[in-house]
């Protein structure tokens, strides 16, 4: 279990994660509203020599981050109603892509993420203070 003591601090975290990275992997971003899940993906795809503007995904469902060392595909099962929502958009196709899958509340529809997911849990502990953890699976 890390501290993070500021949005930067969050980003960082992210941004050194990115340096172990390989295509293929997907990453469960779990913890509250404002827990801190985009301001980790800004991190991780800063770390992955992108320069893209993160935001969360809104309209778009899955945002693409395509000028970095390896592609970023960034979902949030919170704009997603359904599983099958989520299959309808190619689901399946982007987790075969060797790229990284990354996934804001994806404790939503656990049931879609592959075996070898890496679960990444934040929680608020002050409003500037948040503590990260990688667990085994989502529960
Ligand atoms: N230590 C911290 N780490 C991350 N964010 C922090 C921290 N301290 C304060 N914040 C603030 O908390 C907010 C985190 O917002 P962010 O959009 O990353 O959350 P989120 O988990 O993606 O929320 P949502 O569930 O709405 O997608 C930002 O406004 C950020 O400035
Ligand atoms: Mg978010």
């Amino acid at each position: 279990m890390t501290l993070l003591k500021s949005e930067i601090d969050t980003q960082n975290w992210g941004q050194d994660l990115a340096e172990s990275l390989t295509g293929g992997t997907v990453i469960a971003l779990c913890g509250n509203l404002g827990a801190g899940k985009t301001q980790m993906t800004k991190g991780i795809v800063r770390g992955l020599g992108s320069s893209a503007d993160v935001a969360s995904p809104t309209f778009t469902l899955v945002h693409e981050y395509m000028d970095g060392r390896l592609p970023v595909f960034h979902f949030d099962f919170y704009r997603m109603e359904s599983a099958g929502e989520v299959l309808s958009l190619g689901w399946d196709e982007y987790l075969d892509e060797k790229a990284v899958v990354i996934v804001e509340w994806a404790d939503r529809f656990a049931n879609l993420m592959p075996e070898h997911t890496r679960w990444i849990k934040i929680e608020a502990l002050t409003p500037d203070t948040r503590t990260v953890e990688e667990v085994h699976s989502h529960s």
